[in-house]
């Protein structure tokens, strides 16, 4: 067999084997074997067509021919083969990949307000309302503002009416946001309409009913001629708005130094519905809050002429109006961090 009649036969076996490892290719990498093996410049077909170098001019033009034909239909199987494992990994990355978006999508686990942050928010709701800014003061306070300012003198058996947490800095955990009716006083001319929300301390023995950690939210309105029938009209409102329904509620006479006269208010307890349980001392009424004309001595200690301006302010719990609202009977369970408890609201 001469020279060229090999380079033929060559050319069939090759053509054969390399069309197979193509048909083989199972990924582009394989097939990027399959080219340089075969039509890389080191490729065995460009072997082949060096070597034809050697052979007489007629028989080089017809196989160098037929070897530059097998080349290109190499090249363009290698080329459909592409296409088609292209295709194939894009239909399996479109298959894995796909998502249905009609589905129903999965609920992230959001948590919400606690109760008494949603009260809160609702009585600041109610108290702007009606003309009310909300302020705040420090939880840290002086006694001076704490007492003395609000007519309880040191060594006044009223400063007992408070169990009060002294720190060894002199500075004490204020009983009551009472304390914030002056500061903001001081800095403010009257006519002022304010609540002041916020958190007080008691050193007391906790029972469904106290805790040493609570809320008070303080009121405060001062004008000219403002008379306890403005404060029974603001407070009936309050609660209206608060309960979305009359609610029974009662004013008994009371004392706290910085009120004169001063009133306790009462409403009908909404866990035994006025029969009488643990959560009311089993009196069938709740306590809301204290309250009463603010003193002449506290206006004066602001810097207000008493004979020219007059009001009233109240402290009402926090927690004993979320308890009322919700009829909760241990005023424990806003602390606790019992999720039973806290998902129900
Ligand atoms: N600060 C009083 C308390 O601690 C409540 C109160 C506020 C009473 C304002 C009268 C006026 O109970």
């Amino acid at each position: 067999m001469n020279m060229g009649n090999m380079a033929k036969i060559t050319l069939k076996t090759l053509q054969k084997k390399a069309e197979n490892e193509i048909k083989n290719s199972k990924n582009l990498k394989d097939l990027d074997s399959v080219y340089k093996k075969y039509l890389d410049k080191q490729g065995e077909l460009s072997q082949i067509l060096r070597s034809l170098n050697k052979m007489p001019k007629t028989k080089r033009i017809k196989l160098g021919k037929e070897a530059n034909e097998l080349k290109q239909v190499l090249k363009e199987n290698i080329e459909q083969k592409t296409k088609k494992l292209k295709e194939k990994t894009f239909k399996q990355a479109y298959e894995k990949e796909w998502i249905d978006v009609t589905m129903p999508g999965k609920k992230p686990v959001l948590g919400h307000l606690h109760p008494l942050t949603q009260v809160k928010r609702e009585v600041e709701r109610i108290f702007q309302l009606m003309g009310f800014s909300i302020i705040e003061g420090p939880e840290i306070e002086t006694a001076w503002y704490n007492f003395d300012v609000l007519n309880i003198p040191k060594d006044h058996p009223a400063r007992d009416l408070w169990d009060t947490f002294y720190l060894k800095n002199g500075m004490l955990l204020r009983t009551h946001t009472s304390p914030v009716q002056v500061r903001y006083m001081e800095k403010n001319n009257p006519p002022l309409r304010i609540i002041v929300p916020g958190r007080i301390f008691r050193h007391e023995a906790t029972d469904a009913n106290h805790e040493f950690n609570f809320y008070h939210v303080e009121g405060l309105m001062i004008d000219r001629n403002i008379s306890a029938a403005n404060f029974r009209a603001v407070l009936q409102e309050f609660y209206r708005e608060f309960f979305k329904k009359p609610v029974k509620i009662r004013m008994r006479p009371s004392y706290f130094p910085f009120v004169v006269p001063g009133f306790e208010v009462d409403m009908s307890c909404t866990v035994c519905l006025g029969k009488g349980c643990a959560t009311c001392g089993r009196t069938g009424w709740q306590e809301m809050m204290g309250a009463g004309m603010v003193h002449p001595s506290v206006l004066k200690n602001a810097g207000f002429n008493p004979k020219n301006w007059q009001g009233f302010a109240f402290g009402m719990g926090l927690e004993r109006l979320a308890m009322m609202k919700y009829r909760i009977n241990d005023i424990r369970l806003f602390y606790k961090g019992d999720l039973r408890f806290l998902k129900q609201f």
